[in-house]
């Protein structure tokens, strides 16, 4: 049986979008009915949000959280919730996991400041299964700028960032073995889809 809330984890330019949009393919294919969607950007606020979040300059790290998390509030009750009561599987591209990792691990915000927030922002939503895409942090990271043509502004912070953020999902795949699979991505595409398929038993 294939969960029906996934969230798709990891750093910086390990190729969890393109992986989410494979999956969905070959779930639909199967007769599913695939809802695919992402933070930050999900909900009808998203796009400005997402905007504000990736090139503003000198945003402070509570301002940040703030914005991840009005999104977060918006993207639950607009689209993730109303998907799955209509029976839908959801794959979304990063959620909660990514809100420790970044603005705790990476930027330092109090751990309980973020869970309680977190629980607000989900209505208590918890994801069923989260595939953690984890690869060379410098290697993938250049991957990611170069597609962008510089980076956005998170893609910008120094490799010590990134490789907190790495660490802090190593954690979070610590603490919660059950729900999170943690995907070697430094194979190619068609690797990486074979353990992603082998993580949800898609034989
Ligand atoms: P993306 O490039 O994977 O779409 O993600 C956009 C950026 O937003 C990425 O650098 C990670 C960051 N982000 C956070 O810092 N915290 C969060 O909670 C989320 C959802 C994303």
């Amino acid at each position: 049986m294939i969960p029906r809330f996934i969230t798709l984890e990891g750093t910086e330019g390990t190729g969890k979008t393109t992986q989410l949009h494979r999956l969905a393919e070959v779930l639909r294919a199967r007769g599913h009915r695939v809802t695919t969607t992402r933070e930050p950007g999900g909900s009808t606020l998203g796009p400005d949000i997402r905007r504000w979040l990736l090139h503003s300059q000198d945003l402070e790290a509570a301002t940040e959280l703030f914005l991840l998390l009005a999104d977060r509030r918006q993207h639950v009750a607009e689209v993730i919730a109303p998907a799955l009561a209509a029976g839908h599987i959801v794959l979304c591209d990063r959620f909660t996991d990514s809100t420790i990792a970044y603005q705790h691990h990476g930027r330092g915000l109090p751990l309980a400041v973020i869970r309680d927030a977190n629980a607000l922002a989900t209505a208590g939503l918890q994801p069923d299964r989260t595939l953690l895409l984890l690869g060379d942090v410098a290697r993938c990271l250049s991957r990611a700028q170069q597609a962008k043509g510089g980076g956005d502004r998170l893609d910008r912070e120094g490799l010590a960032f990134h490789h907190r953020v790495a660490q802090g999902f190593r954690d979070l795949a610590r603490q919660f073995p059950d729900r999170i699979h943690t995907i070697d991505a430094n194979g190619d595409l068609d690797t990486v889809t074979q353990h992603i398929h082998h993580a949800l038993a898609i034989v």
